[in-house]
């Protein structure tokens, strides 16, 4: 396994990883040469990043790569949540970019993609707030009536799935496809905070979308730093799964590939919980 990053990179890797950096405007001659000899290729890319990110499809496409995971990793890209989250509609390009490139190919092209989609990071939601649950403050905000079932994923879920994809090439060929750990609620997360934090004491606000999604996106267009415009973000995304026409329930959408894939569903609680207290919350 090879890890490539840009030169300027200051994250640390742990010494086991095999890394190459590369010059920081991810020049396509260079990342053609390092995934030469790689089967698999997978991007991972924020949302600064991406612009890079047609060209790094290309350049594995030149290198004789057989497969390409997309930076997606994310939610549904209906209509309905593109004209809520920016991050849904850049995805949805992305997506568009790989599927004309597929297209384009021989049917006999060894080159394939795999996109994959997780709904939120379970983790990283709970430890930024994204489903606006604060144990800190012990204030909640529940869209509607905080009952409406999404898919999320936990980092182990996302890593089965990933594995998957790679160890059954032909499983998934020029497809996207949707895994979850357990599909949920605001409503029931709120109920599991309360056994973790204790049941007393809690201000629960209860909001229609539209209200929250006009106010994020002004929240949004308005941040001055990284830091609220990632708030805002993380609303968006939260409301852009449980809007009408979100379509962020995996499995009632029929669309849920666990089986296929070999991913263990979890249990919310333990899952949840377990989280929670390692953050001690
Ligand atoms: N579903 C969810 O809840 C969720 C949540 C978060 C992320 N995601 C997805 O997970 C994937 C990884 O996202 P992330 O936010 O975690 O990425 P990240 O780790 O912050 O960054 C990934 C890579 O992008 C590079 N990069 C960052 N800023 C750059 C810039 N301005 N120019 C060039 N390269 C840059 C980074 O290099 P450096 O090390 O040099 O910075 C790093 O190699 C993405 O597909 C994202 O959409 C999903």
């Amino acid at each position: 396994m090879l890890l490539i990053t840009r030169r300027s990179s200051t994250f640390e890797f742990p010494v086991s990883i095999n890394v190459i950096r590369v010059d920081d405007d991810y020049p396509k001659a260079q990342l053609t040469s390092a995934f030469a000899a790689h089967d698999a290729v997978i991007l991972s890319l924020n949302t600064a990043a991406e612009k890079h990110h047609n060209a790094m499809v290309d350049a594995s496409i030149a290198a004789g790569v057989h497969r390409l995971i997309p930076s997606v990793f994310g939610g549904r890209h209906t209509p309905a949540a593109q004209a809520i989250f920016p991050v849904a509609r850049a995805k949805a390009q992305l997506l568009s970019y790989v599927a004309s490139r597929a297209a384009q190919l021989a049917p006999a092209s060894p080159w394939s993609y795999t996109a994959l989609c997780t709904g939120p990071f379970h983790e990283l939601s709970l430890r930024a707030g994204f489903y606006d649950i604060s144990p800190q403050t012990k204030r909640a905000t529940l869209w509607d009536d905080g009952t409406t079932p999404f898919s999320v994923s936990t980092y182990a879920a996302i890593s089965q799935a990933v594995l998957a994809i790679l160890r059954a090439p032909d499983e998934a060929r020029n497809q996207i496809v949707y895994v979850s750990s357990f599909v949920t609620s605001q409503a029931k997360l709120l109920s599991i905070y309360k056994d973790v934090c204790g049941a007393e004491g809690w201000n629960v606000e209860y909001k229609s979308c539209e209200e929250g999604i006009a106010s994020a996106k002004e929240d949004y267009a308005m941040a001055r730093d990284r830091m609220s415009g990632m708030r805002a973000l993380g609303r968006l995304a939260l409301l852009s799964s449980i809007t009408k026409g979100g379509g962020a329930d995996f499995d009632a959408e029929g669309l849920s590939c666990n089986a296929r894939l070999g991913v263990e569903g979890e249990d919310v609680k333990v899952v949840t919980r377990a989280v929670l207290q390692s953050y001690n919350v």
